[in-house]
């Protein structure tokens, strides 16, 4: 094949992403080179290198020191992409974002559901009655009350205001859905109900790719450096060619994700998940955290690690909680009903392993499949089985047709004649109406690690004795104490999208003086 054949876009990668995490690494390996040749979205820069003889934080080794920047973000995921714009919002000139993948926008490119607000103007137009204060508490109580109230209160009072950001660069998200753990619906998405993912990382790529800002795949940093003060000063990360590179900067935004893919890290911190199948793609490692840590940050809640109920777990794709939201329910191999389908992700997850054979299915009708742009694609990816009645749908995914029929009768009279949801389902109840019908197998998978790196509500990250480390900063996945023990649905992308700017926000400050 030559090179020109080999020259790959930036997007067509995130749609093989979509299609099959786990062919995320031979998808790589084939298109690595294309990547680095691409005149795609995004800028690869090479660098203009001049070679520095023992520039690195011990001061032993040979580094090559590389230009240098205001701001270096390590991790071009949905937080590092926001924190790159944000920063040249504020006049920040030069923005390097050190990405370790063959591309942007990490794991937000498998986000689903969609991004949590209160008070929108969404909200308020679809007369959904919430506030700041109702969705600080539902994320205190999500999270088992660990939740630091400082970064709650935060992320919920600038929720609003990052959903009208986002619309000002072309990513609108007005259509809003029901998630487990949340009062009232706040789950904002792209207006025709698909993966949030899909819109916001390319929406992001492109504001970025307009602002000029430049990232480098295939770069993973490796050390934060740190002057004889203690400030951090830069990064190294080795580049394509596999030397080591010095990346000086006047601050350093960690962006770089949990490590939901390092089955080393899940072993020490709960090795009781550490097999399960993961959503994650395979670049999760938590370098960041353990860059961090070695420059004196604070890790904790670390053991805090999220499995998701609703995974598939040939190809630890997610079936998204949006989809239980609109009307889905869970059945379990004998066709019953188990559980509440709108409580927490860990209760859920919880109640499936009680299940005979561990796994359960998501089953919902037509209008669902009609309502979330996802269930099209399960479809397509052969996740999901259908059938024109509930019966044939039994047959087809081997439970008992009266038990599942006798299931959908129970929950359908929940929804429409006001009786007690025999679990205590609350929320997202919608009738089934007539087929087709779709299920889903499914189990729980590691999702979402919320501990990480111990920041402030301004971004710092701080070490034991909560001092903030000089011009180091992190958000996102990265960092730990904003979800607690349990991080609700939806809350993932506005913690990125609140807390990346801000990040960006707070260095800027700090570089400027
Ligand atoms: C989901 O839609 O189930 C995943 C989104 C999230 O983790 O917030």
């Amino acid at each position: 094949m030559s090179n020109q054949e080999r020259v790959v876009r930036d997007e067509s990668v995130q749609e093989e992403w979509s299609l099959d995490r786990r062919g995320f690494i031979k998808i790589g390996a084939a298109c690595g080179a294309a990547a680095a040749l691409s005149t795609g979205a995004l800028a690869f820069l090479a660098g203009c290198d001049s070679k520095t003889e023992g520039s690195g934080s011990d001061g032993s080794g040979t580094s090559e020191e590389a230009a240098s920047y205001d701001i270096v973000i390590v991790g071009a995921g949905g937080a590092g992409l926001a924190a790159a714009l944000a920063a040249s919002q504020e006049g920040v000139e030069k923005v390097l974002i050190l990405e370790k993948g063959i591309s942007s926008g990490g794991n937000t490119n498998f986000s689903s559901s969609g991004m949590n607000a209160s008070e929108t103007r969404f909200q308020k137009r679809d007369g959904i009655d919430d506030t700041n204060t109702l969705f600080a508490e539902d994320t205190f109580k999500g999270g088992h009350e660990l939740g630091e109230h400082a970064l709650i209160d935060y992320m919920c009072d600038s929720s609003a205001a990052a959903i009208d950001w986002l619309d000002s660069v072309a990513i609108t998200l007005d259509n809003i859905t029901q998630m487990g753990g949340a009062s009232v619906k706040r789950c904002h998405r792209p207006t025709d109900g698909s993966a949030i993912g899909k819109t916001l990382i390319p929406g992001l790529r492109a504001a970025v790719e307009q602002s000029g800002l430049e990232i480098l795949t295939e770069t993973p940093a490796t050390e934060l450096v740190k002057n004889d003060s203690g400030a951090v000063t830069g990064v190294k990360a080795k580049a394509k060619d596999g030397t080591e590179k010095v990346y000086q900067a006047g601050a350093v935004i960690i962006t770089a994700g949990g490590f939901g893919s390092n089955k080393e890290m899940l072993r020490e911190y709960r090795p009781e998940v550490a097999d399960f199948v993961t959503t994650n793609i395979p670049y999760t490692t938590g370098d960041g955290m353990m860059m961090a840590q070695k420059a004196g940050a604070e890790l904790i809640l670390m053991d805090q690690i999220q499995t998701h109920p609703t995974v598939e777990q040939e190809t630890g794709a997610l079936i998204a909680e949006g989809i239980r939201g609109g009307g889905a329910i869970l059945i379990n191999s004998e066709g019953r009903r188990f559980f509440d389908e709108m409580g927490t992700r860990d209760a859920v997850s919880e109640a499936e392993l009680e299940q005979p054979g561990k796994y359960a299915f998501v089953v919902y009708d037509q209008q669902v499949y009609d309502k979330n742009l996802d269930a099209v694609s399960y479809s397509e990816r052969g996740l999901s089985v259908q059938a024109p009645t509930l019966a044939e749908l039994a047959d087809k995914i081997g439970v008992d047709a009266a038990a599942l029929q006798d299931a959908v009768a129970t929950y359908n009279a929940v929804t429409t004649e006001g009786a007690a949801d025999p679990f205590g389902r609350t929320k997202g109840l919608i009738a089934f109406g007539n087929g087709p019908f779709y299920a889903c197998k499914i189990a729980p998978g590691i999702h979402y690690c919320m501990g990480g790196i111990r920041v402030d509500e301004l971004s710092r990250a701080l070490d034991a004795n909560g001092k903030p480390i000089d011009g180091l900063y992190a958000a996102g996945e990265t960092t730990g104490g904003l979800h607690g023990g349990n991080r609700l649905g939806g809350n993932g992308v506005c913690d990125t999208m609140v807390f990346g700017p801000n990040a960006a926000k707070q260095a800027a400050a700090y570089i400027a003086g």
